[in-house]
């Protein structure tokens, strides 16, 4: 598989690669230490390059933000030879300035969730990776690029908040995260980011912004039914961006996230005769 390894892993719905542009498609069943991925990986050739999908909430929307095997996914990509991964996900508002419809790339990441798996460490290998900044920025730019000629309203930059859900937010929380200064609130990069770093992947999210949440005095608050409308809306626009994208990958990554364990593994070191 790695000869042909994917130049690109994107993580999000499977409506996502039902496109007449991807060709050659295979659907590979991977097994991984942590288990089976929520999907299997569909690989398929557009633009002339290999690209992997995996559908995170699998087949029919059949596991819950805290139930997604987030270490498999991503175990998975870097299983075929992945180095660069984005995430398509909705997302809701905390800003008035980032409407319903808009994509966001944020460069910041809250972890806001408490009972999810969120290291591929542990069990006697110790590692301390470092996240201050957890997206790839020069994968970031690249998709914003991509979000922009795909005709998408995109905004670089922003703070995303992970909630655990299942449930929204009521308004006392959303209004504590907008005065924390956060942007969008979602409830699945965290751990995905952090694992594709552990991994030492670039990662990038492509937020669409569904709703505007609880806050707004205005708008009414958020619905799972106004969460799907809006992403059906914006379905051809994330796939054309993952098309615009793909001339473009793999992106030049000057950010270090390809050796984000050479400083940060402490048993390991341990175990290498010197
Ligand atoms: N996903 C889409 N909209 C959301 C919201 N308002 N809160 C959490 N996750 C979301």
């Amino acid at each position: 598989m790695k000869e042909h390894a994917p130049v690109l892993g994107v993580i999000g719905g499977s409506g996502l690669y039902q496109m007449s542009s991807l060709t050659d498609v295979e659907q590979v069943e991977v097994e991984t230490p942590f288990g089976k991925p929520s999907s299997p990986v569909v690989i398929g050739t557009l633009e002339g390059k290999r690209v992997a999908f995996v559908a995170r909430h699998g087949i029919g929307h059949v596991y819950s933000p805290s139930e997604v095997n987030y270490r498999a996914n991503i175990y998975a990509l870097k299983m075929l030879g992945v180095k660069q991964v984005i995430s398509i996900s909705a997302c809701g508002s905390l800003r008035e300035d980032y409407a319903p419809g808009h994509i966001v790339i944020p460069d910041q990441i809250f972890d806001f969730t408490h009972k999810r798996a969120r290291s591929f460490f542990g069990d006697g290998l110790v590692a301390h990776v470092g996240v201050a900044d957890p997206v790839c920025k020069d994968l970031s730019r690249q998709v914003y690029e991509a979000v922009l000629q795909a005709g998408g309203t995109a905004h670089l930059g922003g703070t995303l908040i992970t909630i655990e859900g299942p449930r929204f937010s009521t308004r006392a929380e959303s209004n504590a995260y907008r005065s924390w200064g956060m942007s969008i609130i979602g409830m699945t990069a965290s751990p995905e980011v952090f694992l594709a770093r552990e991994a030492e992947m670039c990662y990038a999210i492509m937020a669409h912004v569904t709703d505007y949440d609880v806050w707004h005095v205005s708008e009414a608050p958020v619905t799972v039914e106004m969460v799907i409308r809006t992403l059906l809306q914006n379905t051809q626009i994330a796939q054309q961006a993952v098309q615009a994208l793909m001339p473009h990958v793999p992106v030049a990554c000057q950010s270090g996230c390809q050796h984000a364990l050479a400083d940060a593994l402490i048993t390991a070191k341990d175990r290498i005769p010197q």
